[in-house]
């Protein structure tokens, strides 16, 4: 069964702008998906139909096999989610910003109590239940969001970007907590733009990249394909030198190279062999960060 499935689903928003051109994507149920993506890439857009948020301009998603047109609120049900931006009030208390989303899923307010007890110490908020959510930091305000989304113990459940604005240490614990989630089995789908983080959670990801998946793989395949990595040289001057064997090497400028590093190549067989052919090299940094060094990989091989 799968937890969520999508085909050909696109989104033109009124502005114009097509956020989604065609998407396809299946979650397994039981999976940690990570949907990889830099900023504008559609990742909240396909979040946002799927939450129904935002209105679909054409194409198919269903929720553990019930269609978003046909059976909404049994998909719903099913559901939680953990938007990018804060969205309570915070001038309510943490523990009936919590009750009350039970309310709005029909759990009992007495079960609602006893959860959230479970919920909040287990994100290390319970002693913060009364006070109201502006007194809580960026972190605090993000697991109250988490334990809100939990309340209805849905089966799958929507994080965008968890993350943002949480400090490393506490990244870690909410990391764990995720971990576990996931191992007594709820679905996990979450938006990203950090390879690390999806290295570290995720069993299956996606990449999208102006509204279409480029890729969809397991984490090890993905991980694999970073078979090379760019740098950027500096040398005092490129002009008459001999190519460098064994390297792919293109020239930007006088002054400045592109080379490929395989993962069986070091840094310092590289700058050997430029010295070897007369290369004067002044200065070495990799090209981008490691997500978009792997954009560049896949688009490459495409
Ligand atoms: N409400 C909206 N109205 C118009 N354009 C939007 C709206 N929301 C998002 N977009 C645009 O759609 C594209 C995808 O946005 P989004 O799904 O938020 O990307 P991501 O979450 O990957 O950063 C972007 O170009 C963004 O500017
Ligand atoms: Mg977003």
């Amino acid at each position: 069964m799968d937890a969520l499935n999508i085909q050909n689903l696109t989104k033109t928003y009124a502005t114009g702008t097509r956020a989604l051109k065609g998407v396809d994507l299946r979650v397994k149920s039981g999976d940690f998906f990570g949907l990889l993506g830099a900023n504008g890439a559609g990742k909240t857009t396909i979040i946002g139909i799927m939450t129904s948020l935002v209105k679909k301009t054409s194409g198919k998603a269903e929720i553990f096999g019930y269609d978003l047109d046909k059976d909404l609120n049994k998909a719903k049900k099913e559901v939680g989610v953990v938007p990018q931006e804060f969205n309570f009030s915070i001038w309510e208390k943490v523990i009936d910003i919590i009750v009350a989303q039970g309310g709005y899923f029909g759990v009992p307010r007495s079960v609602a109590m006893d959860r959230a007890e479970e919920i909040l110490n287990a994100l290390d908020l319970w002693s913060k239940k009364d006070q109201t959510a502006r007194t809580l930091s960026g972190g605090m305000k993000r697991r109250l969001m988490i334990a809100r989304a939990l309340i209805h113990h849905p089966k799958l459940l929507f994080l965008d970007e968890p993350t943002a604005g949480v400090d490393v240490e506490l990244r870690h614990g909410m990391w764990k907590y995720l971990n576990n989630l996931n191992a007594n089995g709820t679905t996990i789908f979450l938006t990203t733009h950090y390879l690390e983080e999806a290295e570290e959670l995720c069993r299956d990801v996606a990449i999208i990249k102006e509204g279409e998946i480029v890729r969809n793989d397991s984490v090890k395949n993905l991980i694999r394909s970073l078979e090379k990595q760019t740098y950027i040289l500096t040398v005092e001057t490129s002009k008459g030198r001999k190519p460098v064997k064994g390297f792919d090497v293109r020239v930007i400028d006088d002054a400045t190279l592109e080379v490929d590093l395989h993962k069986d190549q070091t840094m310092s067989l590289l700058i050997h062999e430029f010295h070897e052919n007369g290369y004067v090299v002044l200065d070495v940094r990799p090209k981008g960060n490691r997500l978009e060094q792997l954009f560049l990989n896949i688009l490459q091989n495409k």
